[in-house]
């Protein structure tokens, strides 16, 4: 294996080194590339582009893996929790069954919110999509910690991290419950931290809440499903707004804006819709000859992946956990066997077989938050909610990354060249 790469640019040569990880492929590292050679790369997207260095999460998308500090999600998922996994990320291991006991009661007794921010929800409007409040409560969150957050003291980041953990629950429910005309309820500390979400999202003041078992560890592996994905475009938000030394809470606010998209996170509240709209499955021919289509802008949502070109492996525990949910909950969904009809058309149509596009984690996700009791407006809040957990993990790695910069990037200019201006009696 060579261990530099050549370039010859207007008759110049010039030599980069080769950069390998523990797995996946080698980086070119064209750090000195403007300084040798006076051009850029061009890479709108960053398809072929590493923005830094992780060793948090690994991804093989043409062999569906997924692995969170080396371990596969699919084991994660069967048996871990999600604060094992935030654990995980954060810190590098499994934790003992101690570490973990200590990590939980940290993040339970950072649950409550400052009594001022419940007066912040209702200045927004009841119609308002959760996400657009999450955005704005998280935002403001940097409000209530900006002077006593110090982001190159790492105590005062694990303060941080863990407070954006343990918050997000109690502000996702409390979005649902501004929505809803319901009041507020405070955090339990005796519930686990999926539990006691579930208490803040469905339960009500005047009655005992029973938090469902099954439903508690379908949720819980849903989060776990979430939690973190390499330098997807969230992710990527909260490097490039912390790289510049901002407050992590406005870091975070940055990458739920990112995460609200339709080409992202909006995809499961998407993908939902669109089952609804096709109905019943002698429909399904109708939508696939239009996500073929190039004239029409539809698209199969919850199908394709920048990085998967296979089976997304959250989609396989996604549609396992489906049934485990209808099970336990006694239910049926007919939207679920259009789902499933869907998948099998689609996957042996070479339009989607050519272009690699299999269903990804949004494709059953939607499915299953609704029976569960979720509107679909609240499922990309859910996703936020898990998420949190690698945005911070990546924040804190970025921070001490020994290469981090503030984020930079040039570009391709194709305006103007310089002239003179133009008064306005001569235009
Ligand atoms: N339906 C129909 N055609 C598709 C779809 C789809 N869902 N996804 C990709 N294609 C086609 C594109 O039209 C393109 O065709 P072309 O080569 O003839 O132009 C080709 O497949 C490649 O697609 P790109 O858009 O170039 O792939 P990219 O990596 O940029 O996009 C994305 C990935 C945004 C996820 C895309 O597949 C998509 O829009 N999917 C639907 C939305 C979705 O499910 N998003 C969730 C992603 S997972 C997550 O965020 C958790």
């Amino acid at each position: 294996m060579t261990d530099t790469a050549e370039l010859s640019l207007a008759g110049k040569n010039s030599e980069y080194p080769v950069l390998s990880g523990t797995v996946g492929p080698d980086v070119v590292d064209i750090r000195k590339l403007y300084g040798a050679t006076g051009a850029f790369t061009y890479d709108p997207g960053f398809t072929s582009t590493a923005s830094c260095r992780s060793a948090l999460t690994y991804i093989d998308g043409d062999e569906g893996v997924l692995l969170h500090r080396g371990y596969p999600i699919g084991e994660l998922a069967e048996q871990s929790s999600f604060m094992e996994v935030a654990y995980l990320l954060l810190n590098g291991e499994l934790p003992s069954a101690d570490e973990l006991g200590k990590f939980e009661t940290t993040i339970t007794r950072h649950t409550m919110l400052h009594e001022q921010l419940a007066t912040f929800y209702r200045g927004f409007r009841r119609d308002a999509h959760p996400m657009a409040v999450m955005c704005g409560v998280v935002g403001a969150l940097s409000a209530f910690y900006h002077d006593s957050t110090d982001i190159h003291d790492p105590q005062q980041r694990m303060i941080a991290s863990h407070r954006l953990i343990a918050k997000m629950p109690t502000i996702a429910a409390m979005a649902y419950k501004y929505s809803v005309g319901q009041p507020f309820l405070y955090p339990d500390n005796s519930l686990s931290y999926t539990g006691n979400f579930l208490r803040m999202t469905f339960g009500v003041p005047a009655e005992q809440y029973e938090v469902h078992p099954a439903v508690e560890k379908a949720m819980d592996r849903i989060f776990i499903l979430h939690a973190d994905h390499e330098q997807n475009a969230s992710t990527s938000t909260v490097r490039l707004a912390g790289s510049s030394g901002a407050n992590p809470f406005a870091c975070i606010a940055a990458g739920i804006a990112c995460l609200w998209g339709p080409a992202h996170g909006g995809a499961n509240e998407a993908a939902l819709n669109m089952l609804h709209e096709i109905g019943t499955p002698d429909r399904i021919p109708e939508f696939i000859a239009r996500a073929k289509d190039k004239n029409d802008p539809f698209r199969l949502m919850g199908f394709g992946h920048r990085v998967y070109k296979n089976y997304d492996p959250r989609a396989t525990v996604m549609q396992k956990t489906v049934r485990e949910v209808f099970d336990a909950l006694k239910v049926s969904d007919p939207v679920f066997e259009t789902a499933l009809r869907l998948e099998e058309i689609a996957l042996n149509d070479s339009y989607f077989v050519e272009k690699k596009l299999f269903p990804n984690v949004d494709f059953y996700s939607g499915v299953i938050l609704s029976a569960i009791g979720f509107p679909t407006s609240m499922f990309t809040a859910l996703f936020a909610l898990a998420r949190t957990v690698g945005w911070v993990a990546q924040w804190n790695e970025m921070i001490t990354d020994p290469d981090q910069k503030i984020g930079r990037p040039r570009q391709l200019y194709t305006g103007p060249t310089q002239r003179s201006y133009v008064p306005m009696s001569k235009r």
